[in-house]
C-alpha cells in the first residue's frame, strides 16, 4: 500500500522565525493522521529552526531544491552534503526551479543521483506548460521529463522516489487539473512510465503527487483517485487552518 504523502512547499515565503511559529501551531494539529506522510520544505535558512521545533513529531522536513556536487565554486547553492541530517525530502525539478534557475531533465538527474547518494528522498516535479497541453504534447513531454530524470537509476533507487506531477498552468493560478485529468496523467503517464522502465510491481509502489491548486476544497476528489498519493502544496500549505484540512482530508478519504 502506498502512504499518502501531503507536503508544503513554501517558496520563497516565511523567515525563520515565523516558520517556526508556524510549526508549533501546526505540529500538535496534524499529530492524529498518521496514516498520512505530513512534510513542511521551508526556505533553506528556516530550516534549522523548524527542524528543532518538530523534534519529537512526525512530521518530516525536506528542502525546496538541491545541487548535485557536494562542494564548489557554486554561489547561491546548497549540496546535499549540507542538507543531510537536517532535511529527509527535496523537491527536485520544480517548474519554478526549472524556468529560473536553469534546471534541465540533466541537471534534474544529477540531482536525483546526489539526493539519492546522501539518503535523502526526492520529490521529482514535472508537468507541461501550458502552451504544451494545448498543442496536445503532454503525455510526450511528461513521459521524457520522467525518463530523464530517472535515467542510470537501478529499481532500488526508484523505489526511494516520490514524483509529484504539477502542470505549470494549475501553479499558483486557482485554475486546477481536474482529478480525472490529473489520474489520467499520472497513472498513464507517469506510473506508466515507470512501469516501462521498472516493470510494474516496481511502478506500483512509487508514490506520486499531484500538484497545482491543491485547495481543501478539490482535496478528496484527487485523494479518491486510483493513482494519486497525496498532493505537494504551494499557497493552501502557508496557512495552518488550510494545511491541517488538506491532511484530515486526506487521512479520512484513506481511511
Ligand atoms: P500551488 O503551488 O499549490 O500554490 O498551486 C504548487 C507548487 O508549486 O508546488
Amino acid at each position: 500500500m502506498r502512504i499518502p504523502i501531503i507536503a508544503g512547499n513554501w517558496k520563497m515565503y516565511k523567515t525563520p522565525a515565523e516558520a517556526e511559529a508556524f510549526v508549533r501551531e501546526l505540529a500538535p494539529k496534524l499529530a492524529p493522521y498518521t496514516n498520512v506522510e505530513r512534510v513542511v520544505c521551508p526556505p533553506y535558512l528556516a530550516i534549522p529552526a523548524v527542524r528543532s521545533a518538530l523534534q519529537g513529531t512526525a512530521i518530516k522536513v525536506g528542502a525546496q531544491d538541491v545541487h548535485w556536487e557536494n562542494e564548489g565554486a557554486y554561489t547561491g547553492r546548497v549540496s546535499p552534503l549540507m542538507l543531510k541530517g537536517w532535511v529527509e525530502y527535496v523537491i527536485i525539478g520544480h517548474s519554478e526551479c526549472r524556468r529560473d534557475l536553469g534546471d534541465t531533465d540533466e541537471t534534474v538527474n544529477k540531482k536525483v543521483k546526489a539526493a539519492l547518494a546522501h539518503g535523502l528522498t526526492p520529490i521529482i516535479a514535472c508537468g507541461e506548460s501550458l502552451q504544451q497541453n494545448e498543442a496536445g504534447e503532454t503525455r510526450a513531454f511528461v513521459s521524457q521529463q520522467i525518463r530523464g530524470a530517472y535515467a542510470g537509476l537501478s529499481a532500488e533507487q526508484a523505489l526511494k522516489t516520490v514524483v509529484a506531477y504539477e502542470p505549470i498552468w494549475a501553479i499558483g493560478t486557482g485554475r486546477n487539473a481536474t482529478a480525472t485529468q490529473a489520474n489520467d496523467i499520472i497513472g498513464g503517464v507517469v506510473r506508466r512510465t515507470l512501469a516501462d522502465l521498472y516493470g510494474n510491481e516496481v511502478a506500483r509502489q512509487i508514490r506520486i503527487q499531484y500538484g497545482g491548486s491543491v485547495k481543501p476544497d478539490n482535496m478528496a476528489e484527487y485523494i479518491a483517485q486510483s493513482d494519486i498519493d497525496g498532493a505537494l502544496v504551494g499557497g493552501a500549505s502557508l496557512k495552518v487552518d488550510s494545511f491541517v484540512e488538506l491532511v484530515r482530508i486526506t487521512a479520512e478519504t484513506v481511511k
